[in-house]
């Protein structure tokens, strides 16, 4: 008698908030029966009534850990889809003592990787394999077909790649899934997915601050707008949800619903991790740094108002008011268009290296142009753009950043100039746009074959004895600087 006629189910699934239920269902969909498993019944009589009403989907309900994992066939394969910290551990507790050996667990969180490869030690001395999967794509992702980024176990993830495979969103390059690499890969690529998204947004809503406060744009125009930026280069699920955005009229008075909103950003701590990150491997991610500061900034609204206050009282005007006067409308929105794509290069850019770093740094061996790939479809930042990333990194795998890939190299210097109208613009009428200066300064920083780090170096050296290199000789040199400077003698340094 073979598992299915036991009546068996192929996967199973624990924890069965938004998320959960969804990617059951969307299992249960593609012809996979599976378990699922809620300590709050209700949750789990609420995913049945879905099932049944989604099309009598193959999906069986159960209400303890041993009915739920003696439910499944062996090897078994169990995703789990709690809050990230202790509900992770406790679910793993709760189901892993009636696991056996070559049975997989899968934890489909937001998790920190760290947190993952101690897991995956923990149940290895039951042979219980582990994958840490990042899932995008919010609640319609996980029903019709997210972005999904296994790492840990290969076994495991062989154990369950054919309904990975047909569960995430599908783009014309195949399914929008690949296997990430060792330990916690998985989580950590998820987390600068996120980081890049957070980027993403924030230089989305400075174009609209800049469109809509220099420019003196309405709603309308701004929703026909990006709905055009849609249908070009920047076309992505962002801006389309963007467009949609203005669309709304507030139910509850005049207008759209956008302009009723509180400017104070809420956050979960990948963006947080994101940057943390990046500066433990001393990797520059200032655009991604921009777009968090951001929403710390955000998050001050009572003290935002009060600087308002004061600063008007010190006689801080508007500089231009409602919009700046005689300004060329249409020449202000394609410049505006041209500077977040260029932006948005420099921030992907950034997130790719830090992927690069920490790849080195613990031997994942990620590959670029797959993960490009895979974030053309189901997550958040999917855009047409990733196309062209994935093809930057295939035609060199060792690019050192893609900024210097022929084609985005030639795609930001076409750029360049209205990006710097619009940032001037903007700085003249006194709108913040920190990602897109962060974006624009790193792009100079990197560009420039020299730096004034020379005097930094000289400081350093003045004060500290850190000794500097030079550009003719080899060596490390020091030089008393004060002494000779006061003796107004040439300085040749010692080498030490
Ligand atoms: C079950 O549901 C509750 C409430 O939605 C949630 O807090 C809990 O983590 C869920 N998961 C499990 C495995 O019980």
């Amino acid at each position: 008698m073979d598992a299915s006629a036991a009546g068996l189910s192929r996967i199973g699934l624990a924890g069965l908030a938004v998320m959960g239920q969804n990617l059951a269902l969307n299992i249960a969909d593609k012809g996979f029966p599976i378990s699922v498993y809620n300590r709050t019944t209700s949750k789990v009589d609420e995913t049945l009534e879905r099932a049944k009403h989604e099309g009598d989907l193959p999906l069986t309900g159960h209400y303890s850990p041993r009915d739920f994992v003696l439910s499944i066939q062996r090897p078994r394969s169990v995703v789990i889809l709690v809050k990230a910290g202790s509900p992770v551990d406790q679910t793993i507790s709760a189901l892993s003592e009636y696991m056996e050996s070559g049975d997989t667990i899968i934890d489909g969180g937001n998790e920190w990787y760290e947190n993952t490869e101690r897991r995956m030690r923990e149940v290895a001395d039951k042979g219980i394999l582990y994958l840490g999967m990042g899932v995008s794509g919010g609640e319609e992702g996980a029903r019709n077909g997210p972005s999904l980024m296994p790492g840990g176990s290969y076994q495991a993830y062989l154990n369950v790649e054919d309904i990975v495979k047909k569960v995430a969103a599908q783009v014309e390059d195949g399914p929008c899934v690949t296997y990430i690499g060792e330990g916690g890969s998985g989580n950590f690529v998820k987390m600068v997915h996120n980081g890049i998204e957070y980027g993403d947004m924030q230089l989305i809503s400075e174009a609209y601050d800049v469109l809509k406060n220099v420019g003196g744009l309405s709603n309308s125009e701004l929703a026909d707008i990006f709905a055009e930026w849609n249908r070009g280069e920047l076309e992505s699920f962002l801006i389309e949800i963007t467009a949609d955005i203005f669309k709304v009229q507030d139910e509850h008075g005049n207008g759209e619903l956008v302009d009723k909103i509180l400017d104070k950003t809420g956050m979960k701590g990948t963006g947080k991790w994101t940057v943390q990150q990046a500066a433990e491997l001393s990797v520059a991610a200032p655009t991604i740094a921009a777009s968090l500061d951001c929403r710390y900034l955000s998050g001050l609204k009572e003290e935002r108002e009060v600087a308002a206050a004061v600063l008007k009282e010190a006689g801080m005007q508007d500089v231009f008011g409602a919009a700046m006067p005689n300004i060329d409308k249409k020449r202000l929105i394609d410049d505006v268009r041209q500077a977040l794509y260029a932006s948005k290069i420099c921030s992907y850019a950034q997130g790719m290296n830090l992927l690069r770093a920490k790849s080195v740094e613990q031997s994942w061996n990620l590959n670029f142009g797959e993960l490009a790939r895979i974030w053309k479809g189901g997550c958040i930042i999917r855009a047409v753009f990733l196309d062209r990333i994935k093809k930057a990194y295939q035609r060199n795998p060792q690019l050192a950043s893609l900024i210097v890939d022929p084609d985005f190299a030639k795609e930001m210097v076409q750029r360049q100039a209205a990006w710097r109208r619009v940032v001037g613009l903007a700085i003249q009428a006194g709108i913040s746009t920190p990602g897109m200066c962060a974006s624009l300064a790193y792009f100079d920083t990197y560009r420039r074959a020299r730096l004034p780090a020379n005097l930094v170096q000289a400081q350093r050296d003045l004060f500290g004895a850190h000794t500097y290199e030079r550009i003719d000789r080899p060596g490390a040199f020091h030089t008393e600087w004060t002494k000779l400077a006061r003796q107004g003698k040439t300085g040749m340094g010692v080498l030490h």
